[in-house]
């Protein structure tokens, strides 16, 4: 069988004509064609930097050529000789958390059709297919051994038997697992499974040592979707900047359907200056000092008394995740109770994550800043001491 977007897309919005706004037109000379206000703003942004009156740019074509180049340069698949990722490839949405949303309202028809997910993960997957009455099949991930892969044949097993299941949705690396899912595990379903969207989402990926992208593959594989943010390595999470890498086909698709102006003129104005070479240079910086902390906070904490000696998951995102136990074994009550006095006795907030499949007394802590990270440490063991004593 071999892949067919238009089998795949639901047929209103495979054929959807893009909304033509009125800046697609003309964007220059006296503008009195989008009922804008000519007076201009009744606020301005500190530096009047932003034209606020006017209707920002649709397309985005700057910042996208520029991430295009950004992850082509980072490509671990140069020896592939795959067409590089250009601008067409890419369509943004106000955060990943709108890619998400988008790609489950294209593929999936309300009451019929299915997502699958690999748990643990992300939240918002199963609130988007929620919100779409869309139902969530779930394969577990390997937990048993602390790896939190994929289980790869049983998730292909499930995907094939099943042909209302449209997309599934790998977050890689994972959350709240903190691993990177094997590539080659990524390009056999790729692979093997032709009738439906493999969105491989990767919010985490630059804090990951190895650089695992699977981006460039967007014109190698016409069923992946690629997932990223400028919330978490750029450290813009209040912009609402997010990235979907695909191929030009269904990129045509995303954006058609994405609301016209959906990416503001200081969103679009900042994302740009967020990849100057000097801006990337100070996110790999910044991500260099994470992984340092990540390392000092992991020690610590694994080192006191009721907790696992090792980490829960993988190191290859932002945070941690550390297994508070009793008696050997992960305990939510003494977790959750940590989590709380750590709030409000503390001042420090961590995420409870003990309900998640494989994550009893499982407690997700993002690496913070060197003092932090220091105060986070101090009042973890304190804490925890006054709890066990
Ligand atoms: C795996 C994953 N995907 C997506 C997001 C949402 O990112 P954004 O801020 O771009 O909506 C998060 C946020 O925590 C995340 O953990």
């Amino acid at each position: 069988m071999t892949f067919d977007l238009s089998k795949i897309v639901r047929p209103k919005i495979f054929n959807l004509e893009p909304y033509r706004c009125a800046r697609d037109d003309f964007t220059e000379g006296i503008l009195l064609d989008a009922n804008e206000n000519p007076h201009g703003p009744v606020v301005e942004d500190s530096d009047k930097e932003f034209v606020l009156n006017r209707y920002p740019d649709p397309h985005q074509l700057e910042f996208k050529t520029k991430m295009s180049d950004l992850r082509n340069s980072q490509s671990l698949f140069k020896d592939q000789k795959l067409a590089p990722l250009s601008a067409d490839n890419l369509c943004l949405g106000v955060g990943s958390d709108e890619s998400i949303d988008a790609l489950i309202r294209a593929c999936c028809v309300p009451g019929k059709d299915k997502i699958m997910i690999v748990t643990p993960t992300y939240g918002m997957y199963s609130i988007c297919a929620n919100i779409n009455d869309v139902e969530i099949t779930e394969v577990p991930l390997i937990v048993e051994d602390n790896s939190f892969q994929m289980n790869t044949d049983k998730v292909l097993e499930t995907l094939q038997g099943d042909s209302t299941i449209k997309i599934i949705f790998i977050t890689s690396p994972g959350n709240p697992t903190g691993a990177l899912i094997d590539i080659a595990s990524i390009e056999k379903i790729l692979s093997q499974w032709q009738s439906g969207i493999v969105a491989v989402d990767e919010a985490y990926v630059d804090f990951c040592s190895t650089g695992g992208s699977a981006a460039p593959l967007a014109n190698k594989y016409p069923n992946l979707a690629v997932l990223q943010t400028l919330s978490k390595s750029f450290g813009l999470a209040g912009v609402r900047l997010g990235v979907t890498f695909t191929s030009k086909e269904l990129s045509r698709v995303l954006n058609a359907m994405k609301a016209p102006y959906n990416i503001s003129s200081m969103a679009s104005n900042l994302a740009v200056k967020a990849l100057s070479p000097e801006s990337v240079q100070t996110m790999k910086k910044n991500v260099q000092d994470i992984l340092e902390e990540r390392k000092r906070v992991l020690k610590a904490l694994t080192s006191m008394d009721n907790v696992q000696d090792t980490q829960v998951g993988g190191l290859d995102a932002n945070f941690i995740m550390v297994r508070i136990t009793d008696g050997g074994k992960g305990n939510n009550e003494l977790a959750k109770t940590l989590y709380y006095k750590l709030a409000t006795e503390s001042g420090v907030v961590v995420r409870f994550r003990g309900t998640e499949y494989g994550c009893t007394g499982c407690l997700r802590i993002t690496v913070g800043t060197h003092d932090e990270n220091t105060k986070l440490i101090k009042e973890f063991e304190s804490k925890l001491k006054e709890l066990t004593a």
